[in-house]
């Protein structure tokens, strides 16, 4: 069964002035759309073809540093899995600081709110040249992991919480090569704690 883009969670314009309509709806209808898109094409006829974004992904992590077949099949998947989990990363009217027990879970695996966001603009500034921040969980404990190009917390044993891109796409229409004024207005104004809240309630049962 062939996969369809998802819908955006909330209006184009909804994130501005943080981020533009214009840039989610190339980032969404453009980009996030061809990865759908390349995925369709690549699985057809194979027997990933109906299989689930995740099962794909786990079956094709593999081969994701290689010159084969199945790494373009994971970049793309990735990518759709990715975008689809940034997407609900972000909220009109969100950012700032989580509360409840993800809030005191920060303080206790990072020392403060403050050392995470360090660390969660560090990671992403850092991150040389196309790839995501996240916020994982993996053992019950949270970090702050960058992956490269498609990579993601799934292919490595870790929950992912909350994310932000941080491919050129992602910003520049906004914040042309300043990837730390986005990663600071994405705290400040997007990040959406909701839902790394309830991503970290069911990563807390599954560790249980
Ligand atoms: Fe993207």
């Amino acid at each position: 069964m062939a996969f369809k883009l998802t819908a955006l969670p909330y209006a184009p314009e909804a994130l501005a002035p943080h981020l533009s309509a214009r840039t989610l709806e190339f980032h969404h209808g453009k980009h996030h759309a061809a990865y759908v898109k390349k995925l369709n094409e690549l699985i057809v006829g194979t027997n990933l073809a109906d299989k689930s974004l995740e099962q794909i992904i786990h079956a094709t992590a593999g081969a994701r540093d290689t010159a084969k077949e199945q790494a373009k099949i994971f970049n793309n998947a990735a990518q759709v899995w990715n975008h689809d989990f940034y997407w609900h990363s972000m909220a009109p009217g969100a950012g700032g600081q989580p509360g409840g027990a993800l809030a005191r879970a920060i303080d206790r695996d990072f020392g403060s709110f403050e050392k995470f966001a360090t660390c969660f603009n560090q990671a992403g500034v850092g991150q040389f040249g196309s790839g995501w921040v996240w916020l994982v969980m993996r053992g019950g404990k949270l970090s702050v992991v960058k992956t490269g190009n498609a990579d993601l917390p799934l292919a490595h044993g870790q929950t992912a919480l909350l994310t932000a891109d941080v491919w050129e796409h992602a910003y520049y229409l906004d914040y042309q090569n300043r990837r730390p004024d986005y990663l600071t207005a994405f705290l400040a104004h997007l990040a959406n704690w909701q839902f790394a809240a309830s991503n970290f309630e069911t990563a807390k049962d599954k560790a249980a």
